[in-house]
């Protein structure tokens, strides 16, 4: 599982920021910089190409950012060794989120943009969890979001059209996806195409993972089952229950 996971996103590190990061339709930075505001030290678990630790580490003292795939973290030292971005507060690990073993102690851990969906079995988000515990201060939260599964997240299997987008440089890059069901586990297969300014196809990527999704009360029941009291929770990323939202959020401390 955890091999597949960090080979599809090695494959689409470098367009990473213009595939899933424009596909969060709300404002779950803004949400992640008010949560964290302050705080003194940080855990991001998957923290990618920095879409959010980086924002993040600007209102923390220090921000350690976990990932399981090299080229994604490489694409954030890129982004963190220039100007615009420039800061030193952000310490980055290739660690798996299943082993995880730091020696520090965190205010804060957060597991974003529902990427606890690759943790496809129960036990494996029970023993994550478990693991966070040691590593958080007395009073420390740690933070799951995930989409919130609809009936349209399962089955389909047939190729849909995601999107057409123009990418740096005037080029286009075209998605599509298959989504299988296997009982509990969505099976994701993804196409990508880039195409260069005159139109040309030039590159070909197939991914496959496996994701399993999860319901806000899933979410819930696995942290108050690791030991956790339940803090707040969102969706959107916004206080107000919405009927429908894409997206929870649930802020746990240690019980
Ligand atoms: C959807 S992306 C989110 C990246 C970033 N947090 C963001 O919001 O833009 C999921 C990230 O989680 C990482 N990831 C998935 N499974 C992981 C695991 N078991 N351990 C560590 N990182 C993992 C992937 O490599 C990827 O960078």
């Amino acid at each position: 599982m955890n091999s597949s996971v960090s080979k599809n996103y090695d494959l689409i590190a470098s367009i990473f920021d213009h595939d899933m990061a424009l596909n969060m339709r709300y404002d779950d930075i803004g949400f992640y910089v008010d949560r964290i505001n302050g705080k003194v030290s940080v855990l991001e678990v998957g923290c990618g190409t920095g879409r959010i630790s980086i924002p993040v580490s600007r209102v923390c003292d220090h921000l350690v950012g976990i990932d399981i795939s090299l080229p994604m973290l490489f694409e954030l030292k890129r982004k963190l060794e220039s100007a615009a971005e420039k800061t030193s507060n952000i310490q980055l690990i290739a660690m798996n989120a299943c082993s995880i073993a730091l020696q520090k102690k965190f205010d804060y851990i957060f597991f974003g943009f529902s990427s606890i969906n690759y943790l496809t079995q129960p036990a494996q988000v029970a023993n994550f969890l478990l693991s966070l515990k040691p590593l958080l201060k007395d009073g420390g939260c740690v933070l799951l979001d995930a989409f919130v599964p609809k009936v349209a997240n399962g089955s389909t299997d047939a190729w849909m059209e995601d999107y057409i987008r123009v990418i740096p440089g005037g080029g286009k890059l075209k998605r599509l996806k298959s989504i299988t069901a296997e009982g509990e586990i969505s099976f994701v297969r993804r196409r990508y195409e880039r195409y260069s300014v005159d139109g040309n196809l030039e590159q070909v990527i197939n991914t496959e993972s496996r994701i399993r999704p999860y319901s806000p009360e899933d979410l819930c029941r696995f942290l108050q089952e690791a030991g956790f009291e339940l803090q707040g929770t969102w969706w959107n990323y916004e206080v107000r229950a919405r009927e429908g939202a894409d997206f929870f959020s649930v802020e746990a401390r240690l019980e």
